[in-house]
């Protein structure tokens, strides 16, 4: 095996479980893999976490364990979906590693010796969110992702990236494949065209990161102690780096399009400036929406990939995001449309064209796969034909990361050999007792099996498993060990006996929907099972409208005189928190939805009060918030919260007010 192949994923953040916006990139990623292996490929594929930073070090503190006690649990349960979902990575990193941090520091020494670090004091705003400076005013939100920044004034340490735009640019213009796809690559060029300053890469207001060496006051930045994993965890900087060797440069670095700055512009930066060679291509996809927005923790609109691996199994979600998603592009994400797709594709589709064709296999030739030859007519010249070309089809439409084309392709094969099926209808042919008739039903059905081969041979790292399963069934060893030399038409070989013949996909029915849909009720962090869908008292709104506010009647004394124990109290979470967003929401004229800030975490909280008061009024206020309430879903959006208002008897709808301190008092404060 001379080539080589590298793949990486980012590394995701440990603030946030995995949902199936991260198993998308993780699910490409081991496509290609697995493609490249069954290329005959060296092939080497890594993921991780990235485990430093302000982000995680705060969430750590809201959840009241340690940020590395958090790295720990977050990191597993990723590793453990991978696992789960059978992704074939060679190498796990984590940026706790201590291998690890031993590569970043020599990074930064390195990057010193050049020349390239210098310290400044610096006042900014800073996205915490994003883990970058941003340009805006004191108190201005984030350009980035309209978070609210926090102005931060520290001596830092910094990297000359102002010294790489003509650098990049003659990259960018020298290698048209560093970034794809092309509206990516034309959004880094005119950044760098407008002018790149110079880039802040250590911290010293909290202590959670890998420290400067030799001034420990200090830690790393964390998106170059992230990048830097790419190499690290070949060993750079470290005695044994052989891996590093043989793999670097990487040949694809798979990213979500909302970090390309990082991995085209910086990344690249870092690495020119210590003198280590380019990474070959960055692929940056689009964003897995779900009810109409990017699926991410903070805006609570997630679906975890475990209750479509209960429900429908790995592949069915495999195939519903490389299908479905014009790789690039964003793309929606439903029950609906997976269910859908898993019918009429794999179960419909393939499933069928697979059974009938081993079922008829064992029917009339006991479970051994005919000869053709004598019975072949142009039907199955043509069967041929397009088998050929759908796998260079396949190929390109791979080759350039066009997995739903591909995908098309190979369906189109399916779908051709189903109707040559129906127009050629061995099951009538078999019913004739001639030597002639005899021939054709042996052509029919080698022709039938000779295509189920090829096409599963081909899709086998978009579906692994069940795949595997037809392969095993067609009487075939070891899927992966199939190489382009035996994508060939006719390499099946008359007599090979069947393997057991079993259904491969078993039709979803409606209840897959629900069950799925329960799941992800059911299993959403901090939401007990049992939660009553009843909505909360209040009259701050309508009947139908679901009340998002707890509002304090004082003019109706209650007359249930039921009184509470403190204990009782004192599981309700009552917080502080400061307005950031607020917004009408569209098709609701009750509703707004806000963005408040507990100063450990940013939330959703949608409030039936767009009646009485003016979103522009609402920010910046403080207010009070039910804070361990558990997530309720209202069109569409998530709900982490109430807010706490005082109902007004006077207005007939029962005005609410919110209520507000006369003190000033820190985001995160407890009311107890
Ligand atoms: O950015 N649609 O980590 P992260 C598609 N630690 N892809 C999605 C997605 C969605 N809705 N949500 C997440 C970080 N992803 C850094 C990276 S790399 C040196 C450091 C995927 O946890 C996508 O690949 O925010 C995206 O780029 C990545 O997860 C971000 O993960
Ligand atoms: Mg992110």
């Amino acid at each position: 095996m001379d080539k080589k192949f590298y793949i990486t994923t980012p590394i995701y953040y440990v603030n946030a479980r995995p949902h199936i916006g991260h198993a998308y990139t993780t699910i490409t990623c081991d496509t290609i893999a697995r493609r490249h292996r069954m290329l005959g490929d060296d092939t080497y594929f890594l993921t991780g976490t990235d485990e430093h930073g302000i982000k995680i070090e705060r969430a750590a503190t809201a959840q009241g364990i340690t940020p590395k006690q958090l790295a720990d649990d977050v990191s597993a349960a990723f590793r453990g979906l991978w696992d789960r979902m059978g992704i074939t990575y060679d190498q796990f990193i984590r940026t706790t590693d201590d291998c690890h941090k031993l590569g970043v520091q020599e990074l930064f020494r390195v990057l010193q010796k050049n020349g390239y670090i210098y310290k400044d004091s610096y006042t900014g705003q800073y996205c915490v969110y994003d883990e970058m400076f941003v340009e805006a005013a004191p108190g201005a939100p984030c350009p980035e992702c309209g978070r609210p920044t926090e102005t931060i004034s520290e001596e830092n340490y910094f990297f000359k990236l102002s010294a790489f735009e003509d650098k990049l640019l003659k990259l960018y213009a020298e290698n048209p494949d560093f970034i794809r796809p092309e509206t990516r690559r034309n959004e880094v060029i005119s950044f760098v065209r407008s002018g790149l300053r110079d880039l802040s890469i250590s911290r010293s207001t909290f202590k959670w990161g890998i420290p400067v060496p030799g001034d420990p006051k200090h830690v790393i930045y964390v998106w170059l102690d992230a990048l830097s994993n790419y190499i690290t965890a070949l060993g750079y900087g470290q005695k044994d780096h052989a891996k590093f060797d043989r793999y670097w440069p990487a040949d694809v670095h798979m990213i979500g399009k909302e970090i390309v700055r990082f991995h085209c512009v910086y990344w690249p930066a870092f690495l020119m400036a210590a003198g280590i060679p380019l990474p070959k291509g960055i692929v940056a996809h689009g964003w897995l929406l779900f009810e109409q927005s990017k699926m991410s923790k903070s805006r609570g609109n997630i679906v975890r990939a475990e209750t479509i691996l209960d429900v429908l199994g790995a592949d069915a979600l495999r195939y519903f995001l490389l299908r479905e998603v014009a790789f690039g592009q964003d793309g929606s994400f439903s029950f609906d449309a997976l269910v859908q797709r898993y019918n009429s594709d794999l179960a419909n589709d393939l499933g069928n064209l697979a059974s009938r064709t081993l079922t008829m296999i064992g029917r009339y030739f006991g479970e051994q796969v005919p000869d053709g030859a004598a019975g072949k007519n142009a039907a199955d010249e043509a069967v041929a034909g397009l088998a050929r070309t759908t796998i260079s089809d396949f190929d390109t439409h791979f080759e350039q990361f066009q997995f739903s084309r591909a995908l098309e392709s190979a369906w189109a094969l399916v779908g051709a050999v189903n109707k040559y099926l129906v127009e050629n209808e061995p099951w009538v042919v078999a019913e004739k007792n001639d030597d002639a008739a005899r021939s054709r039903l042996g052509a029919i059905l080698y022709t039938a099996a000779e295509a189920l081969r090829l096409v599963t041979a081909l899709i086998h790292p978009v579906i692994p498993d069940s795949t595997a399963r037809i392969w095993t069934q067609l009487g075939l060893h070891d899927i992966r060990k199939c190489r382009p030399t035996d994508l060939q038409w006719g390499r099946l070989k008359p007599g090979t006996k069947l393997g057991k013949v079993e259904p491969v996909f078993p039709r979803a029915d409606k209840s897959a929907i629900e069950r799925m849909q329960h799941l992800e009720e059911k299993d959403r962090p901090g939401t007990p099972a049992a939660e009553p869908k009843q909505e909360p008292a209040g009259t701050g709104a309508q009947a139908g409208q679901p009340a998002t506010q707890a509002v304090a009647s004082g003019v109706q004394a209650s007359d249930n005189d039921q009184k509470i124990a403190i204990d009782d109290f004192l599981k309700i979470d009552l917080r502080v928190a400061q307005i950031k967003v607020a917004e009408p929401v569209k098709g609701a004229d009750k509703l707004l939805r806000l963005e408040v800030d507990l100063g450990y975490e940013q939330r959703q909280i949608l409030a039936g009060i767009a009646k009485y008061y003016d979103p522009q009024s609402l920010i910046g206020r403080k207010i009070v918030i039910v804070a361990n309430l558990a997530p309720r879903k209202m069109r569409g959006l998530e709900s982490n919260g109430m807010l706490l208002a005082a109902s007004l008897p006077s207005d007939e709808n029962g005005k609410p007010v919110l209520a507000s301190f006369l003190e000033d008092v820190p985001l995160g404060a407890k009311l107890k």
